[in-house]
């Protein structure tokens, strides 16, 4: 028997129809359109606007969209994860409400959180439910409501991150097609530059946080941006030196979308020239676990089977690492 490798075969997506632009953040906060687009990229972002609807909501829509496109009968599907920094509770998991809402009543399920490399992350498990033979459909969300917790007079944070999902059908592949080898890393050094300090267990939600605005995210943005170069950029050199890869070799680097000036000095290590780069920071801003699916989407007609890429993360945690991957469907 051929080794088993872990294959991307349907993709589907959801953003919020809702749209906050550069110019309407100029009337929220100290900022302006130039500013933001010059430093990061972005142009505007997706906002879930509608009450009581959380990450799952659009968790759901996703796979819905995939499930539809891949004609899939969602009984079929075995395991799903939800990779998100925003679940829609503590305590519940919310890809147990996500595989009941879409059918997958034969999974079972759990939530990765590892902020913006949760996707990344979720593609090295997967690979190996896969892998072992055990698994022959596993659904991989990426899913993040980042406007839970962000707080919208911050010029620091609230002009980076939207909201959006994007979900990713893996199977077996005995073609020698799919995942073929990860460089992954963390550093828990990083916590106090990234990071949402209240509502966990080290510091439980009270009065006192809500006065503090400690439920919003905190950054020290030129530190985790020093950090996202260099350890993006070092990572995206190491896969290709361990499967002695050379840039002509690649296709498409895809790069988690935090920044456009982290993205650039990642493909300038590599030697790769931007059209090879997937983008669309600014369509979406910085959308955490959900960047990397919706590139997938929004590239997929142009990906072709055999197609050499390279998945690059950074985030909170720190956590970062990158993924070489062969594309396997037309
Ligand atoms: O995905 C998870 C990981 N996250 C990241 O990778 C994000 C990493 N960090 C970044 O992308 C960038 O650091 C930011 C986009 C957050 C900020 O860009 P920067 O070039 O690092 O700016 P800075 O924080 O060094 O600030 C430069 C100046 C400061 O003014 P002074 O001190 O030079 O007078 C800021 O106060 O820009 C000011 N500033 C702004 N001005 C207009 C900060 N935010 C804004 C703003 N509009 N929104």
């Amino acid at each position: 028997m051929n080794k088993i490798t872990a294959a991307i075969t349907a993709v589907g997506k959801y953003v919020p129809e809702y749209v906050l632009t550069n110019k309407m953040l100029e009337d929220m906060v100290d900022t302006n359109d130039e500013w933001i687009t010059t430093r990061t990229g972005i142009k505007e972002r997706r906002i879930l606007k509608e009450k009581g609807k959380g990450t799952s909501f659009m968790a759901i829509k996703a796979a819905k969209d995939l499930i539809a496109k891949a004609n899939l009968d969602p009984k079929d599907i075995e395991l799903v994860i939800v990779a998100t920094a925003t679940p829609d509770m503590q305590a519940a998991s919310t890809s147990a409400f996500v595989a009941s809402n879409i059918g997958a009543t034969e999974a079972f399920s759990f939530d990765l959180i590892s902020a913006c490399s949760s996707f990344l992350y979720g593609m090295s498990t997967v690979a190996s439910y896969i892998e072992s033979g055990k698994y022959k459909k596993v659904l991989l969300i990426g899913a993040d409501m980042n406007s839970s917790m962000i707080d919208y007079t911050d010029r620091a944070t609230c002009i980076i991150f939207g909201d959006g999902a994007g979900a990713v059908l893996f199977e077996p592949n005995e073609e020698g097609y799919g995942l073929q080898d990860e460089y992954l890393r963390t550093d828990g050094k990083g916590r106090e530059f990234l990071q949402v300090a209240a509502g966990g267990s080290v510091l439980p939600a009270s009065e006192e946080t809500v006065k503090n605005k400690q439920h919003f995210v905190y950054q020290d943005g030129r530190t985790v941006f020093k950090f996202a170069v260099s350890n993006m950029a070092d990572v995206s050199e190491k896969i290709l030196e361990q499967n002695q890869l050379v840039k002509d070799d690649v296709a498409w680097l895809v790069p988690h979308q935090a920044n456009k000036r982290i993205i650039e000095a990642t493909a300038n290590r590599m030697n790769l020239s931007m059209e090879k780069v997937m983008m669309n920071i600014h369509k979406y801003g910085n959308t955490t676990s959900a960047t990397i699916p919706l590139l997938l989407n929004d590239y997929e007609e142009q990906l072709r089977k055999g197609d050499t890429l390279i998945f690059a993360a950074f985030g909170g945690g720190f956590s970062w690492g990158a993924i070489y991957y062969t594309w396997a469907y037309n």
